[in-house]
């Protein structure tokens, strides 16, 4: 799954960005940050609502916000194919797991750089998406960090072991000399926003992301 971060779109002009780049991505990622979680404001409900409205590529909202026990399940009813929460701003992470699955969406749990994967193998099969942050979360063009790529392979392993049908995101830092190294550590679904948005030629830029992780 290739899925294209909206934060490095154009804001003012996001339907274009996003049918720049519809034909080759399955997913659009959608960064909700509160300034609370992160120290970055990004956008809300009345924005994806709009996005939704303007594209048929299923939304992946990542959602970098405080209390997503309250939060998150609205992403749902607005229609997100996937509504992932960070770990650490979560109360009872399984609850809003269980909510988003009940509001029609599927639901992703985000691990954050300092986070440790282990406390929370026990309740991945709550969840349709685990993603990794391979960066600290809050802002784009961040560079990768090889090291986080061992949460990959720890979460990879509990996957293939407990034969669970979930998707492992990574986020941050994805670009044409990571992403091989990602998709080798067991990830299945790459974020990317600056080696999307930054390139000449973001539909390029996709499918040349993809050719690197189907390696
Ligand atoms: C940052 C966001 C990412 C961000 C990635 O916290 O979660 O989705 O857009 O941007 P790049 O690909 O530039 O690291
Ligand atoms: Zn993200």
């Amino acid at each position: 799954m290739i899925a294209p971060s909206l934060l490095s779109a154009d804001f003012a002009r996001l339907a274009e960005d996003m049918d720049k780049v519809a034909a080759d991505v399955d997913w659009l990622h959608v960064d909700v940050m509160d300034n609370h979680f992160v120290p970055n404001l990004t956008l809300g409900p009345p924005v994806v609502k709009s996005i939704k409205a303007a594209t048929n590529v299923p939304l992946d909202c990542h959602l970098m916000i405080e209390d997503p026990d309250r939060w998150a399940v609205g992403y749902a009813e607005l229609g997100a194919y996937n509504v992932t929460f960070h770990a650490e701003a979560a109360a009872d992470p399984v609850a809003i797991a269980k909510d988003l699955r009940a509001a029609g969406s599927k639901a992703g749990l985000a691990i954050d750089r300092d986070t440790p994967v282990e406390d929370y193998l026990d309740i991945l099969p709550a969840f349709d998406t685990v993603l990794i942050m391979t960066i600290k979360a809050g802002f784009g063009g961040q560079a990768f960090i090889p090291g986080l790529l061992d949460k990959v392979r720890a979460v990879r392993r509990h996957i293939d072991s407990g034969h669970l049908d979930i998707r492992l995101e990574v986020d941050g830092g994805i670009a044409m000399d990571t992403i091989e190294a990602a998709a080798e550590a067991g990830a299945d679904a790459f974020v990317a926003g600056t080696a999307v948005y930054g390139a000449a030629d973001p539909a390029a830029a996709c499918r040349k992301l993809r050719a690197l992780a189907e390696g």
